[in-house]
């Protein structure tokens, strides 16, 4: 059984997650419309493992008693320059949630859940790679400038990238999909 201090602060993750999900739909499609099919699709991707990030707190949430409540979500409208910007951006939001995930893990050991800080680990670890992935997709990005060559190749490199973080998010998926 979880507290009703860890509830809720397990439910306002859920609520960032979905929105991190909605967000870079939002992102993956202003790619799409702007010319850079292999940025939207791997923003597509990183949509899918937004929801996969999601259903696990949902699932976690619900094996330990408590019970999820899905918020009404604010809307999403993508603004940005050029690519850069973009994935500027990117980096920044998952540098909030990185701080989020942060401070749920402090609810979690103030209110003396330690099965639920132990479970956030998994999430403190994945927030390392999202945070370094999306840092080095934007030093590349910024290494050409606005060299239409050098952006269309690394176009190129984040479609194959794509294709990477669909094949290991099936896995992810299956146990998404299943109680913990
Ligand atoms: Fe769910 Fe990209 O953090």
């Amino acid at each position: 059984m979880v507290t009703k201090k860890v509830e809720k602060a397990i439910n306002e993750q859920i609520k960032r997650e979905e929105h991190s999900s909605r967000l870079y739909l939002a992102m993956a499609s202003w790619a799409e419309h702007n010319g850079y099919p292999g940025a939207s699709d791997w923003l597509y991707a990183q949509t899918e493992e937004e929801r996969i990030h999601m259903l696990k707190l949902v699932h976690y949430l619900n094996d330990r008693g408590g019970v999820v409540v899905f918020s009404q979500m604010d809307s999403v409208e993508q603004k940005c320059k050029n690519l850069v910007d973009l994935f500027l951006q990117v980096l920044k939001h998952e540098e909030f949630i990185s701080a989020s995930i942060n401070a749920l893990y402090d609810v979690c050991t103030k209110e003396k859940d330690f099965s639920s800080a132990n479970y956030l680990q998994w999430y403190i670890n994945e927030q390392i790679e999202e945070e370094s992935t999306a840092r080095g997709i934007l030093d590349k990005i910024k290494l050409t400038g606005e060299h239409q060559g050098g952006l269309f190749l690394i176009d190129k490199e984040l479609g194959a990238m794509a294709v990477t973080k669909r094949a290991a998010l099936v896995a992810s998926q299956a146990a998404a999909n299943t109680a913990t």
